[in-house]
């Protein structure tokens, strides 16, 4: 695939179309899979939300349910609209749609934002599974083999929208954002998480994007956008897009 020149060594592959982008995402949830599996017995991944993933998901249930070790892999989500999980605005609900309910994952392995509950309780709930799960002490934070990320047109990531509060958020692991342009809270993962992942892979699909990944890619030196502090400390960084999201690069 194109990697176009990119300044900040930006790491950015160009897939022709969505389908191939879409096979390419599989490919590195496989990769760091059996990486992660072959080196500490289980592969912890944060999915994103939104539409993109949807067609991912659906490309790994069809190639991968009964190839993965899905006993082994351990399932979180990077944030959840504060909505019942089987409303139709839920993370969860599209995860459980196209993926959970269509490999043998143990339900255990996955880890559910309860955002059914008050979004405060429902960040601390979430915060204290983290906690458990990675078995952290005070002041450390998870290390994920893998987390997905979308991009939002205004640069959100994740529920980490410009001008929100959740965007300073330097202690919590998971937090409630009030997001103003929606009147609502959402449930997010805080930066310092994303930038302990061992992997962030962003995708971005269609020529809504276009305008934003160009903004992304020529200001990549000067973080002016959420998604662009996104910068793991001792992580990969890797941005997939299709032709069309890329199209003005
Ligand atoms: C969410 C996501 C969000 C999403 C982007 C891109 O809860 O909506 O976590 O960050 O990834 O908004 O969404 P699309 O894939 O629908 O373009």
């Amino acid at each position: 695939m194109k990697q176009p020149a990119l300044p900040n060594n930006l790491e950015l592959v160009v897939a022709p179309d969505a389908a191939s982008l879409n096979l390419a995402a599989v490919e590195e949830f496989c990769r760091s899979a059996g990486a992660a599996i072959a080196a500490r017995g289980r592969f912890t991944v944060a999915l994103s939300g939104g539409n993109t993933p949807r067609a991912v998901h659906a490309l790994l249930v069809e190639q991968q349910r009964d190839s993965l070790p899905w006993e082994k892999i351990f399932v979180f989500f990077g944030d959840e609209r504060h909505v019942p999980p089987d409303h139709p605005d839920s993370n969860y609900r599209m995860a459980k749609e196209s993926l959970l309910s269509q490999v043998p994952i143990p339900q255990q392995n996955v880890f559910r934002i309860q955002a059914e509950l008050p979004a405060d309780v429902a960040a601390r709930k979430y915060e204290d599974s983290l906690r458990e799960f990675f078995q952290l002490p005070p002041g450390s934070w998870p290390r994920f083999d893998l987390i997905f990320l979308g991009l939002g047109d205004d640069g959100h990531t994740a529920s980490l929208f410009p001008g929100t509060a959740a965007l300073n958020e330097d202690a919590c692991l998971a937090v409630a954002n009030w997001v103003e342009k929606f009147k609502a809270y959402r449930i997010t993962l805080t930066f310092p998480v994303l930038n302990h992942a061992a992997e962030v892979l962003f995708l971005v699909s269609g020529k809504g994007k276009a305008e934003i990944m160009r903004e992304i890619v020529r200001k990549a030196g000067n973080a002016v956008y959420p998604a662009q502090m996104v910068r793991p400390e001792h992580g990969r960084l890797l941005w997939m897009a299709d032709r069309q999201a890329a199209g003005l690069l």
